[in-house]
């Protein structure tokens, strides 16, 4: 999940990313509040700069035009990220492109005491970046998103047949994928509120959520994901007046560690997931990165309470 959160500079100051420790954005916020203490709904206090077609309009023929889609409204500057699952597979990928995009200070949030090697030389990556102008940087949080208290401080999926699916392997995959993501949320959003500015919140469910696969023994993931759709829907509309946009992404099968089980149980699953699409491939964590930038930044102003579906999975694997 990943949350974004307004803090910068005028007029577009957002900080994304999904992820349960908010707090530690506070300097950051901090220092713009008082800036933007006027500020109602997320809109600056200050008319913002034109830009696009009343940008065109208002220049003169002797004006050098200077393109604004990558500058200002893809830019993640000034913004604090969080993500959750952030130290593998989509999110680290998420988090990757986030600094790459402008954001000032991204928080992964993760079970292990400490990040993994992975983690650490993305990180180091990230932090070379400086050398060349970026201001980003990856933090680690070790924190379990279903904790909501510790959520709140901090701003398994296993195949069987449905109807001897157990009940506490059930409760799990939702307190982690259901409770877990609005807790997570809930961090973030409680930060948006407190500093008025705003700010973009990303849940990601999956096309497991809109489809029911046969041949999958998935209700508990099924469940899980269907239910993200409706919290975002949810979500959106009671946040929509402060400014704070929520949406969600769903995508196709994505070469992580998360499917591995599936694939290492059942080999012959891989061209099954294949077949899904009509690439007949599974999608890779980075070939997410345009619509997570996108999502969390105020090139997606008027989209609230959409599912993102990313891959589309044929009639032949829903019910
Ligand atoms: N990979 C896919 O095919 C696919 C497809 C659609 C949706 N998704 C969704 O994308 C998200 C990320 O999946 P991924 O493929 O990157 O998987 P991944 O296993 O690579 O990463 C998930 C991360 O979440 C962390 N995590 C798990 N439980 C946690 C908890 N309670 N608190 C904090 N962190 C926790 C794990 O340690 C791991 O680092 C998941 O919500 C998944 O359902 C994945």
């Amino acid at each position: 999940m990943i949350h974004t959160l307004k803090i910068g500079r005028p007029p577009a100051c957002t900080r994304s990313f999904l992820s349960p420790r908010f707090s530690l954005a506070l300097p950051y916020n901090s220092r713009f509040s008082k800036q933007f203490h006027n500020s109602a709904n997320g809109a600056a206090s200050s008319a913002p700069e034109p830009f696009g077609v009343l940008k065109a309009l208002q220049s003169s023929n002797d004006t050098v035009p200077a393109p604004t889609i990558f500058s200002r409204e893809f830019s993640l500057v000034d913004r604090v990220a969080l993500v959750s699952g952030g130290i593998g597979g989509i999110g680290l990928e998420a988090s990757l492109a986030m600094v790459e995009a402008g954001v000032r200070a991204v928080y992964c949030v993760d079970l292990p005491d400490s990040p993994s090697a992975e983690w650490t030389a993305v990180r180091a990556y990230a932090t070379r970046m400086q050398s060349i102008g970026g201001e980003g940087r990856l933090e680690y949080v070790s924190a379990n998103v279903r904790d909501q208290d510790q959520m709140w401080k901090v701003a398994k999926t296993v195949g069987d047949h449905c109807l001897s699916y157990p009940a506490q392997t059930f409760q799990e995959v939702l307190e982690t994928n259901v409770n877990g993501v609005l807790f997570t949320a809930q961090a973030a959003g409680q930060q948006m509120r407190r500093f008025e500015r705003g700010g973009s919140i990303v849940l990601m469910a999956s096309i497991a959520g809109h489809n029911a696969f046969k041949d999958h023994a998935l209700v508990q993931y099924h469940t899980s994901k269907a239910a993200i759709l409706q919290m975002a829907r949810s979500l959106a509309c009671e946040l929509a007046p402060e400014g704070i946009r929520v949406n969600s992404v769903s995508p196709g099968f994505v070469n992580t560690r998360f499917p591995k089980p599936f694939l290492d149980a059942k080999p012959e699953l891989a061209q099954i997931w294949e077949n899904m699409n009509p690439m007949r491939r599974l999608a890779q964590p980075h070939e997410l990165r345009g619509v997570l930038v996108w999502l969390a930044s105020d090139a997606s102003s008027f989209c609230t309470g959409s599912e993102c579906v990313i891959l589309l999975s044929t009639p032949l694997a829903r019910i």
